[in-house]
């Protein structure tokens, strides 16, 4: 007995961390497990969507649970800041991030910073396409076309940082009252709002949806799993996400929290998403970026207005308004 407590004792001096992350949950385990192990900090970790993150931080803000909040797209980080629901932290590593990483933090007042970027795009099980007989989608107009019929998956924007981008892309491609016509018409050819970002792509995957509106580094990742998965790029062009880390306001850990958010902008920290399959773009500019990764600076990227569409009030509007003129329709 002795002998085990003292065993213990080191580990438990350094405390706890409790994290919740929004990346794909393999990469969020691998990160807790390296940084469990690197400092002997005990790490609970929750994967939830962006959404459902910046709901449980507003739900908790009074007693907070979490710490830290690791990964999901850049939007609802920017509304927690706004929201005071996170902790101002300018960290050490911040000038050796990319510019775009570090404007995620200057928007923020220094309440959150860019971890990676993706671009969205679309998904498509190319066996079952060929087997319907129908042409990969090549621009967002394509998926208004009758072959698409009950054929798109897309998440919901409630509990999805991912179809928040896309809603935030179609405003700022064609403006606001042509993006909610599209996004009407395109409702008629959804079979499925899911909660999480990835399940339209892993729908696609096996197979049960010719198509899903999906970050295309998740595309790369069922394709590497084995699936007859392939992605496509906007004629058009595309939004993009600033996957994004911030500090819990209140968190009982601060310094556990400051310790893996310094650790998450080093390239070492950084490269575990690829070791998980996850191909997104690192902020750290000596992060190795993945051979995997879609190459961002190829991609036909809209000037996405971050500070705007992250702001507390447009984004609840936008939600609020699919939800209603949108998610209520008849299909
Ligand atoms: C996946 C992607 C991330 C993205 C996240 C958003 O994990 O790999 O790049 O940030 O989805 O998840 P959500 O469920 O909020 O759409």
């Amino acid at each position: 007995m002795l002998g085990l407590g003292a065993l213990a004792a080191p580990a438990a001096a350094q405390g706890s961390l409790n994290l919740y992350c929004s990346a794909q949950v393999e990469w969020c385990q691998a990160a807790a497990n390296a940084f469990a192990k690197e400092t002997g900090i005990r790490v609970s970790m929750s994967q939830k969507g962006s959404g459902e993150v910046l709901a449980q931080i507003r739900a908790e803000a009074q007693n907070p649970r979490g710490d830290i909040w690791y990964g999901g797209t850049g939007d609802p980080h920017l509304q927690a800041a706004e929201d005071n629901l996170t902790a101002e932290y300018r960290s050490p590593m911040l000038d050796q991030l990319y510019d775009w990483a570090q404007k995620q933090a200057r928007d923020s007042q220094y309440r959150t910073v860019g971890i990676y970027a993706g671009a969205l795009g679309f998904g498509f099980n190319t066996e079952l396409l060929a087997r319907r007989n129908i042409t990969p989608p090549a621009c967002w107009r394509d998926l208004l076309t009758p072959p698409f019929r009950n054929e798109i998956q897309m998440a919901n924007p409630q509990s999805s940082g991912t179809a928040y981008v896309m809603i935030a892309t179609m405003v700022q491609v064609m403006g606001e009252e042509a993006a909610f016509d599209y996004l009407k018409q395109l409702h008629r050819n959804i079979n499925a709002y899911p909660r999480s970002g990835t399940a339209p792509v892993k729908a696609v995957a096996r197979g049960e949806t010719g198509v899903s509106i999906s970050f295309v580094h998740d595309v790369v990742t069922e394709r590497l799993g084995g699936f007859p998965a392939q992605f496509a790029l906007p004629c058009e062009g595309t939004g993009y996400e600033i996957g994004s880390m911030s500090i819990i306001r209140g968190s009982r850990n601060e310094r556990n929290a400051r310790r893996f958010y310094d650790w998450a902008l080093t390239p070492a920290a950084q490269q575990i998403g690829a070791e998980a399959k996850s191909f997104q773009t690192p902020s750290n500019r000596s992060t190795p970026v993945p051979a995997e990764a879609p190459q961002m600076s190829q991609i036909r990227l809209i000037d996405y207005d971050f500070a705007k569409y992250g702001t507390s009030a447009e984004r609840r509007r936008l939600i609020e308004r699919w939800d209603r003129e949108v998610n209520s329709l008849p299909r």
